[in-house]
Formats: structure tokens, sequence, C-alpha cells
């Protein structure tokens, strides 16, 4: 049986009927997907993705004892919130069984976009293997939807898109592609050329300095945040969103340190 396979290398590139009865991967590599994989890594009960600050705070007045907000606005935290979009925020004495109202300018847009997906994971450098197996476990259509910045393709996105049509197709070049087994949209071909070229050339650390969202993001001091991102398979959970429940959870949950 053949698969199909889309890289979505913007939100606005599909609409959103393309996704129904697929499986969905939400990429913001730089910084959102990373970040709220981190978090539930961490121990967070679950994120509630929203589209406006507004939304955030009335999660955060519904429920002020358990709700953490947390994003950003133009890189940075968001006035009265309890967290910014950094990863460092988001440690285990923090964010333990609190759930997070998050919203960012990109990634959560892109999330809540692919509302219509039978199943949308979250997915980043550091949950790598999960989300492949993920993907291998299933036979829906596969999109992998790039959340960009501003409405303009992001590098780092792209290349991870890439490195999983790589992971799962085994292909180490693109004539290996066995088309009797995945049907690849051109930009999965294009994202996966993408990725093969940055392996022969760099690292991925080196790889994720160069984009205007790294930029932006040392301009602003969050250098770290950038190396954290470029950690493969730091964390062993994937976040799926429940479209009923709008919360995105760990699957397998996260083990919690006693004590
Ligand atoms: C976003 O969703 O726009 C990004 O995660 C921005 C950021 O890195 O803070």
């Amino acid at each position: 049986m053949t698969r199909t396979l889309n890289v979505h290398l913007l939100p606005a590139m599909f609409e959103p009927e393309a996704l129904r009865d697929g499986i969905a991967v939400v990429i913001d590599v730089l910084r959102a997907s990373t970040t709220m994989t981190l978090a539930l890594q961490n121990g967070a009960a679950g994120i509630i993705p929203c589209g406006s600050i507004e939304e955030a705070n009335s999660a955060f007045e519904r429920s002020p004892d358990t709700v953490l907000r947390g994003g950003e606005r133009g890189g940075v935290k968001i006035d009265g919130f309890e967290l910014s979009n950094s990863p460092d925020d988001y440690s285990p004495n923090v964010v333990d069984g609190r759930t997070i109202a998050f919203t960012t300018t990109n990634g959560t847009r892109a999330l809540l976009r692919c509302g219509i997906a039978e199943r949308i994971l979250v997915g980043s450098f550091v949950n790598l293997s999960g989300v492949v197996n993920e993907l291998a476990g299933c036979c829906n259509p596969i999109h992998l939807v790039c959340a960009g910045t501003n409405g303009a393709v992001t590098n780092e996105d792209v290349l991870f898109a890439g490195c999983i049509v790589q992971r799962l197709t085994g292909c180490v070049d693109i004539p290996d592609v066995d088309e009797s087994r995945w049907e690849l949209s051109d930009s999965s071909l294009l994202a996966l050329c993408a990725w093969l070229q940055m392996t022969r050339e760099m690292t991925l650390p080196e790889a994720l300095l160069r984009s205007k969202g790294a930029r932006n993001l040392m301009a602003l001091g969050y250098d770290r945040d950038i190396q954290t991102a470029g950690m493969i398979d730091l964390c062993s959970i994937v976040g799926i969103f429940d479209g009923n429940t709008k919360r995105i959870t760990a699957s397998p949950a996260a083990a919690r340190e006693s004590g």
C-alpha cells in the first residue's frame, strides 16, 4: 500500500479540510513545539493552545490555582503571564501537575489550523523518535505542518520535516524513494533534499543558527533555547492534541519524579 506524505511549508499553504482523516504533526522548532514538548515531559498535566492572549487569560481566570499562562509576542513574555516561550521556564518544579494556557505568534495558531485532522502531534527535534514511531504505527495520510514565522518559511521547521521524511522512508538519497510505498508531495521532496544537504555540510546545532528565527532569539538573549531545540530525543513523550477537550497531553504520560 502506498502512503501519502505531505509537507506544508506554511499553515496558509493548505486548506484545513485537506487534513481530514490525516495525522498531522505541528512543527515550530524555534520554539513553540520544543517548549510544549518539554513542558509535558517535565510533568505539565496538559496544554491549552490559545489563539489569543484573551483566551489564555480566560483559561487562567477559570482555574487560577492550577493554570499557568505561557507564551510570547515578539519573542518575549506577555505582560501578566507567568511563563515566556523559553523551554527554560518550564522546569519540573514549575510545571508539574499544572495546566499551561499557551499562546504564541505562529506555533499555537498553526496547531489550531490543524483541528480537523484525525490525530494531531506536536513535533520537534527533542521528541523526534517518538513522533516517527507514532507516524510509523498508523496508516493515515501524513501532514507535516511547518509553522513558519509571520507567513515566511523557516529553515529549522523545513529541516525537521525533512528529517522525518528521511526517517520514515529510510532514504539516504532522493532516487532511493520507494514509490511503491511512499507518495511524497513535491514539498516533501524539497524538505528531504534540504535535510540531506544539511547533514552533509554541517551539524544540526550549526544549521539551527542559520535562520531568521534564531537571529531574533539571539538578539533577545535566548541563545540557550536554540541549543535546547537541537537536542535530538531529549524527551520520550509526544504531545497529542485532543480536538474534543482542546488540550494537548503527553503520550505516554510523563513519569513524575516522586518525593
Ligand atoms: C512562535 O510560535 O511564533 C514561536 O515559537 C516564536 C518564539 O520563538 O518565541
